[in-house]
């Protein structure tokens, strides 16, 4: 099988920082959320990926291959965002008579997808969804289902009224016939090519249409908010973090609780406290600081006389004398200083470069 992750589009509901950023590349728990899409696939054994892009490309290719995967991509490069079924269409050459996994590359799952592209592989399905409950299905593509057969009935993209509280997942097991449903859809009210349009089309020909429902927790990373909350969850989980981790000796008159993970020669001290989980990255110094539970500081950040909590702050932050800053995104190479007005408890989005003084 093949993957195709989908790394277009422009972001709108996460400006400013997508005016230069493509929304793919935003860092949880510092690495780009991008980067689990492609773990994920290889651990589900796909080696051969191709990732659309569209704005910002050169940034998605640049990061991509600055790694060393167990896997080969290609780009492909998606001249507007003309939609999810036009991402796929335009992918058809790369894809072939091949089986693949598409992959919205904003959406970010725990524990993997290896259980659910193996049920695929078994099966003859012609497509395989996967499926969660949610609050707002209005939000989502949206399915009716057989429970017995595990078969989808009706798929519909952000209803009005929805036949259920069961959302599409923004990973799909595909087979080529995709191509031919493509062929035969309109596009949407949006403007769009809709993949659940193509995909209800393979429904209404009688082709088997089956899903697995996600057993742990899944984001779709659209709103700021979805950032923070992906962070939480992310550094909840993940392994191996240690408060007696490497770099310890770089931690003076301060104190690291918890689980943290502090980059090669970032400096703690000053009697700074960092409560984890915590992830700081490479060449940071932290003095006078406290850093609270699900916090994520990217490389090169020089943090002082502050507290920062439950926030994403990238890389090449300045932070000073500011008043606890919370729930917070801030973009890369941001400096704040405060200037001793009130009210204290700042929320910020902040674009990349940008300069705040408080
Ligand atoms: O996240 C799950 C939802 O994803 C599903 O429930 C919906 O059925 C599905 O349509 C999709 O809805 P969204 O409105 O969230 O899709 P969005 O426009 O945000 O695009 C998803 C990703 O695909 C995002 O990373 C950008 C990328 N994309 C999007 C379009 C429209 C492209 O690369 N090219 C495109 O043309």
């Amino acid at each position: 099988m093949k993957g195709l992750i989908l790394s277009g589009g422009h972001g709108v509901r996460l400006r400013p920082l997508t005016y230069s950023q493509q929304k793919q590349l935003i860092p949880i728990a510092n690495k780009p959320i991008l980067f689990y899409c492609i773990q994920d696939l290889i651990d589900a054994g796909i080696h051969s990926i191709g990732i659309v892009v569209g704005p910002n490309k050169e940034q998605v290719i640049s990061e991509v291959t600055a790694q060393d995967w167990d896997a080969e991509f290609e780009f492909i490069t998606q001249d507007r965002p003309g939609g999810l079924a036009h991402a796929v269409k335009i992918s058809q050459q790369f894809l072939g008579d091949d089986r693949f996994v598409m992959y919205l590359g904003d959406n970010i799952l725990l524990g993997g997808i290896k259980g659910f592209v193996d049920d695929f592989r078994r099966s003859d399905a012609k497509a395989s969804l996967l499926l969660t409950k949610v609050d707002h299905p209005e939000q989502y593509g949206v399915a009716l289902v057989n429970e017995q057969g595990k078969v989808i009935l009706q798929l519909l993209e952000k209803p009005k009224n929805p036949p259920s509280n069961l959302c599409i997942v923004g990973i799909y097991c595909l087979t080529p016939e995709i191509f031919e449903a493509i062929e035969s859809i309109k596009p949407s009210w949006r403007g769009e090519l809709e993949i659940t349009d193509a995909l209800h089309w393979l429904i209404l020909q009688g082709r088997s249409v089956t899903y697995d429902l996600v057993s742990g927790w899944w984001k779709d990373t659209g709103k700021p908010e979805d950032l923070i909350d992906a962070n939480r969850l992310v550094l909840d989980a993940l392994p191996g973090m240690n408060g007696n981790g490497a770099c310890l000796e770089n931690v003076k008159n301060s104190t690291v609780s918890g689980r943290c993970r502090i980059g090669k020669n970032t400096v703690i001290k000053d009697g700074s406290v960092i409560r984890g989980p915590v992830i700081i990255g490479d060449d940071c110094i932290i003095s006078n600081t406290y850093l609270g539970p699900y916090t994520s500081i990217g490389n090169s950040s020089v943090l002082s006389n502050t507290e920062i909590e439950d926030s994403i702050i990238m890389e090449g932050a300045a932070i000073s004398n500011t008043e606890r800053i919370v729930e917070s995104l801030i973009g890369k190479n941001v400096t704040i200083e405060r200037d001793g007005r009130l009210p204290a408890g700042s929320k910020f989005v902040i674009g990349d470069n940008s300069n705040v003084t408080i």
